[in-house]
């Protein structure tokens, strides 16, 4: 697109952008299992009203925005609040999940620096489980991500985990749960681990903050997970998952309060204004922290124990019928609504593509190290009206897409063929155009090939092609 030479009127551009969204999931209908977390109509509008009221506002300069700052204050308390942080405890509101992990591992690494000058090349331990944003925040801030395998509940495990303990590990990972099988590490194990060791411990609650503490009230048998559990001395939770904000909200918590010191970059050596940023960015709209002060309030403790009573109830009759699917079986624990399934005896890439025909998303996830290549879901409120309907179309579906393969070899990468991918950077991308469909720069339709081809891929190959892939797809049509 070039730029415009006149402005257009603002009916044209929002009914553009209306029409652009057609190819999108329609996330409205309930049928999308990832992404999407709506809490209904009017928390919609909610968000809508109070994101709008703070469009402009800047909580950059607190002095100049003081309602910016008593919202993150409001929102902050309620977060500590909810998973027992304690009197000392304190955090920041951040952009989401990522941010939240980045300034945990940021601030960790810049208090050992001051505290224990000898670690020169620190090392953060978590399971294979932990989510990408650590090892993200280890190669922006050049720390070494050291993963432990998990058993066959895709939870950490405590000995090896402490095994894996050297002179130079600073940081010490679980999530509660984790997005791939929704599985809850062991909190007060690792904890202990922690404590002893002396190190400091990140519970990442990111999907689980604004769910596990009603599952909890609630009955289910949720372990301890919060940071009253000793040892936990900092934890991410998201607001714009199973919170219902709009996105752009979540927040890093600390046990100490001095701590974060070490995490806000203050600067007033240049000709400018005092830049002086708690977290990664420096403007910070008003809207996502209006919007998620307002949702916390509008729904409030009662209707999270209601929402979360929902999606428990959808999943567990998604977990029920699953059992009873030829084909098809639930991995880990299945006691949230963090879901992954996988398929006994047939290429299960298919079925991602096939319920996309009938309108549902779920999400494909690849083998890596005891998980199988699977499904996942994430099960809302939102998609409770669907289940049946869901479950008739995934018992069908999963029974053709089976059918189809019977008699079929399946399909093995040739040897040669991994080898020179693996052997290749990213203009391979160049030569795998058939393969892929494209050479990379638009979006493939179906991706069943795909799938089963990077599935059979080193985790390293499939990061160098998709990162290609992604690369070549976000540059301007400069032609037009
Ligand atoms: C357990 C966990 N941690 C971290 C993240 C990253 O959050 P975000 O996508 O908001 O950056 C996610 C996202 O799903 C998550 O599930």
């Amino acid at each position: 697109m070039k730029f415009p030479q006149q402005g257009q009127p603002p009916a044209a551009l929002l009914s553009s952008l209306k029409a652009r969204k057609s190819n999108d999931v329609r996330w409205e209908d309930g049928r999308v299992f990832a992404y999407i977390y709506d809490a209904g109509d009017e928390a919609k509008q909610l968000l809508k009203d109070a994101f709008s009221l703070y469009l402009m506002e800047n909580g950059l300069d607190p002095t100049s925005f003081p309602s910016c700052l008593e919202l993150e204050k409001d929102v902050i308390g309620m977060a500590v609040d909810l998973v027992n942080g304690g009197a000392d405890a304190t955090g920041t509101f951040t952009s989401g999940g990522t941010e939240s992990i980045l300034l945990s591992l940021k601030t960790t690494r810049d208090y050992y620096r001051d505290v224990r000058p000898d670690i020169t090349r620190p090392e953060v331990l978590m399971p294979t489980t932990a989510h990408p944003a650590f090892h993200k925040a280890c190669q922006y801030f050049d720390l070494t991500a050291v993963t432990v395998d998990v058993d066959d509940d895709f939870c950490a495990i405590p000995g090896p985990m402490e095994a894996a303990i050297t002179a130079n590990t600073i940081l010490l990972v679980g999530s509660a749960p984790s997005y791939a099988h929704g599985a809850i590490d062991p909190i007060t194990e690792l904890g202990q681990i922690a404590l002893r060791h002396q190190l400091r411990f990140h519970v990442d609650c990111c999907v689980g903050g604004m769910y596990l503490p009603f599952a909890k009230e609630l009955g289910y048998d949720i372990p301890a997970f919060d940071m009253s559990v000793p040892g936990v001395t900092q934890l991410s939770m998201d607001f714009h998952k199973w919170g219902y904000a709009a996105k752009g909200a979540s927040c890093i918590l600390y046990r100490d309060r001095a701590i974060r010191r070490y995490q806000i970059f203050s600067h007033a050596n240049w000709t400018g204004y005092a830049v002086i940023n708690p977290g990664v960015t420096s403007t910070k709209g008003g809207g996502p922290i209006a919007a998620c002060w307002a949702i916390l309030n509008y729904i409030g403790r009662d209707g999270y124990l209601k929402l979360v009573q929902s999606a428990q109830e959808a999943s567990r009759k998604i977990v029920a019928a699953v059992k009873e699917i030829d084909g098809l079986e639930m991995m880990g624990k299945a006691q949230i609504n963090m879901l992954a399934l996988r398929a006994t005896d047939f290429n299960i890439f298919p079925l991602a593509d096939a319920m996309k025909a009938r309108g549902w998303f779920i999400q494909p996830q690849f083998g890596f190290a005891n998980s199988r290549e699977n499904m996942h879901l994430s099960v809302g409120p939102h998609n409770a009206h669907n289940i049946d309907e869901f479950v008739a179309d995934l018992r069908e579906v999963t029974a053709q897409v089976r059918a189809a393969q019977q008699g079929v070899e399946p399909f093995v990468m040739p040897a040669e063929l991994r080898d020179f991918i693996v052997n290749s950077g990213p203009e391979v991308m160049d030569q795998l155009g058939d393969l892929l469909g494209g050479d990379g720069s638009t979006l493939p339709g179906k991706m069943e090939d795909i799938n089963l081809m990077l599935n059979q891929l080193p985790a390293d190959s499939r990061e160098m092609l998709l990162g290609e892939f992604i690369n070549r797809l976000y540059n301007p049509d400069t032609q037009q």
